[in-house]
């Protein structure tokens, strides 16, 4: 058993075991091999031009170092066969007058070569970085990650100190910049300080040159330009997507141009001025520059590259997701509302932004109308066990449908079995749609709430919630629609729905997992008692005492999910400037397709075909586990869901325990439909 140790920060904690020699894989190189590379290739400022070639080196660098890096072979073209990252290039920049010395900076290895689409250029070091193909014999991750071209300016990976991120640079001129010894040649004086280098174990091997005067700004922020590398402004012109903010101002994305769309020319006005926008001819939707902003989807799996569809369990986010999260980190991580220090100040800025992003998505009045949460289920939980239990008693029922997921039915059978109250069901027909006939006959002044689903997780009917909302307020109950499946899918308007309560997750929506949303009307929430007590959510505290503080923050009680709220803002960002409706346009004709390949294949049952359908074909496959039909299609890296997707009850309406669950996105492709049905296909024949 491990003994407890204190830690640097005296808790206790389990000691580490040692981790034997015998445990490096053979044929790598073991843990001082690696140091010992790792710290010559710190070793040398990026720039400097190798000894070799006796050019001058940009920045005023001399042209030689005595300690070179080590040179990295040249790589052809790392990004797979077929891959939208393998431009037209090769290796080289791609940027007319941005030649870089591939080979000899960090990260060069991952240079595209001219002439390459910028935008294709944008993504590529990123979606690369866990890809290339090792070509020294290094693991690859030893070669690409450390020395990645992406997001490191100024961080460790170039060797150069770390960028004051907040220090606007016209403040930093305004300062003025002076000549001081560089604080790289300076360090080899300022033993003990901590290397920023992840690597550098024994500092000789890689400091042994003389001290370089380096101009840098006068708050010795030093910039990249101090060392005759590209500036940030450079760097995001080259990528074209917004990365690193150097700016004081509050993280914002650009509103960059789509470049999704082939012609933009898709709406136009009433020609006599009046009226709403008429919509014109479809813009096409470019899926390619759309796949280009989810790295992992040029992840390869059994040797394939993966085909990802089970968005209706999770999906993929694009990068400009992941970068926002890493912003925040390097940044603006501090907690928030709790000091008056300037991170605080960025955080609560940041995840109040989030909020507002929020508010405007699903159309809320105020963003005091959304509360964070966790998620879809933390969200019904909250409403039920917050006004639940104030608003519901012995006899009084609760609505939901046979549709829902087990996070629309377990929250309010526990209250039902609190309380006293009762469950009642909304059916449904044959091809899994609420039958509202049905509905309306549930329908009493016993009524308290009906919750749910706008689209069924398990078979994808789209479910009139319009309707549903207008029913159960004429018969003076409120309406929860959970739109865990929904918001990606389809436009959310919760002012037009009217609905009381609207709960959605964001990881279901290209954010994060672990945050999700609570809408509430404003005047319900006001009426709402907290259900969990701690710091945040309190206006004064006495031992006899507490006052509460208005919501949302009623609501969120501790320090919440922070990077994960702003992350999700970056996903709904990301969303609207798609455009929800271009998404749906694209996802409606992507089932039509794939329900159209999927059906006529021999033994394949769908389950679900109502006639508003969103995202999923559920179906089983005659002769099949749906296990076992998961396996095979994962066998060729393409992801499904099999089981029950917690929606039991609904499965076995149409006696079922388990289905197959492909669930698309809008980057998703017919060619990947295709893929996954001649699967089945094969499948099909091999069982007669
Ligand atoms: N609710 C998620 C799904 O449907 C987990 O897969």
């Amino acid at each position: 058993m491990n003994t407890p140790t204190p830690t640097a920060n005296g808790r206790t904690g389990a000691a580490l075991p040692d981790i034997p020699a015998a445990s490096v894989p053979a044929g790598l190189p073991d843990a001082d091999t690696l140091t010992r590379l790792a710290n010559a290739f710190f070793s040398t400022l990026p720039g400097a031009a190798a000894p070799h070639d006796g050019a001058s080196a940009v920045g005023g660098l001399p042209s030689a170092w005595p300690a070179a890096a080590p040179v990295l072979p040249a790589m052809s073209n790392a990004a797979p066969a077929g891959s939208p990252l393998a431009g037209p290039g090769g290796t080289g920049t791609g940027v007319p007058g941005a030649s870089l010395p591939a080979g000899r900076v960090p990260g060069g290895n991952l240079l595209p070569a001219a002439p390459t689409h910028v935008l294709t250029l944008g993504n590529r070091a990123p979606a690369l970085a866990p890809h290339a193909a090792a070509q020294n014999g290094l693991p690859d991750n030893m070669v690409t990650i450390a020395p990645a071209l992406e997001p490191r300016v100024g961080g460790a990976a170039l060797g150069v100190p770390p960028l004051n991120a907040h220090v606007p640079s016209s403040a930093a001129a305004a300062k003025g910049a002076k000549s001081i010894t560089s604080p790289i040649a300076a360090r080899d004086t300022s033993a003990g300080q901590p290397s920023p280098y992840y690597f550098v174990g024994t500092p000789e091997q890689g400091w042994q040159r003389p001290a370089q005067d380096v101009a840098v700004p006068a708050d010795a922020g030093a910039t990249p330009q101090s060392f005759g590398l590209p500036g940030e402004d450079d760097l995001r012109s080259m990528l074209s997507i917004h990365r690193f903010s150097t700016s004081a101002e509050p993280y914002r994305h650009e509103q960059s141009a789509a470049p999704y769309f082939l012609d933009n020319a898709h709406a136009t006005r009433d020609p006599r001025g009046a009226g709403p926008a008429m919509p014109v001819a479809r813009p096409p939707f470019d899926v390619n520059a759309i796949r280009r902003d989810f790295p992992i989807l040029q992840e390869r799996v059994n040797g394939k590259q993966l085909v990802w569809f089970d968005n209706a369990a999770t999906t993929q986010k694009p990068q400009a997701v992941i970068d926002r999260l890493a912003y925040f980190y390097a940044h603006e991580n501090s907690n928030i509302h709790r000091a008056a220090h300037a991170l605080a100040g960025r955080a609560t800025d940041a995840y109040e932004n989030a909020r507002s992003i929020a508010q405007r998505f699903i159309g809320a009045a105020s963003p005091d109308e959304i509360v964070f949460v966790r998620g879809a289920t933390e969200a019904i939980n909250l409403i039920a066990k917050t006004w639940g239990a104030s608003n519901v008693g012995e006899g009084d029922e609760i609505i939901v449908s046979h549709l829902e997921h087990h996070a629309n039915i377990v929250p309010w059978q526990q209250l039902a079995a609190q309380t006293g109250a009762k469950l009642r069901v909304i059916p449904v027909d044959d091809s899994g749609q609420v039958l509202l006939d049905e509905y309306r006959k549930l329908l009493s002044a016993r009524t308290k709430i009906v919750s749910v689903t706008q689209v069924s997780n398990a078979l994808g009917t789209v479910v009139p919630v319009g309707e549903i909302v207008e029913l159960a307020h004429r018969a003076g109950a409120k309406a929860l629609v959970d739109g865990a499946q929904s918001v990606s899918h389809m436009r959310v308007d919760v002012q037009a729905l009217d609905a009381d309560f609207f709960v959605f997750s964001g990881h279901k929506i290209f954010g994060p997992t672990g945050i999700g949303v609570v809408y509430g009307k404003r005047a319900i929430l006001d009426d709402m008692p907290p259900w969990q007590g701690g710091g945040n959510m309190i206006a004064d505290v006495t031992f006899e005492r507490t006052v509460f503080q208005p919501p949302p923050n009623r609501f969120e009680a501790g320090t919440g999910n922070i990077a994960d709220a702003v992350g999700l803002g970056a996903a709904l960002e990301y969303v609207e400037r798609i455009g929800i409706e271009n998404i749906a346009r694209y996802e409606h004709d992507l089932l039509a397709y794939a329900t159209s390949r999927l059906v006529p294949v021999p033994g394949v049952r769908l389950i679900g075909t109502a006639r508003d359908k969103a995202s999923v074909l559920s179906f089983v496959l005659k002769g099949y586990e749906t296990e076992e039909v998961g396996r095979a299609l994962n066998e060729e890296g393409i992801a499904v869901r099999s089981g029950h997707h917690c929606a039991q009850p609904i499965l076995r309406r149409f006696g079922l325990e388990a289905t197959v669950r492909p669930s698309l996105a809008f980057y998703n492709t017919c060619d990947e439909v295709d893929a996954m049905v001649s699967v089945i296909r094969r499948l099909s024949a091999r069982s007669g």
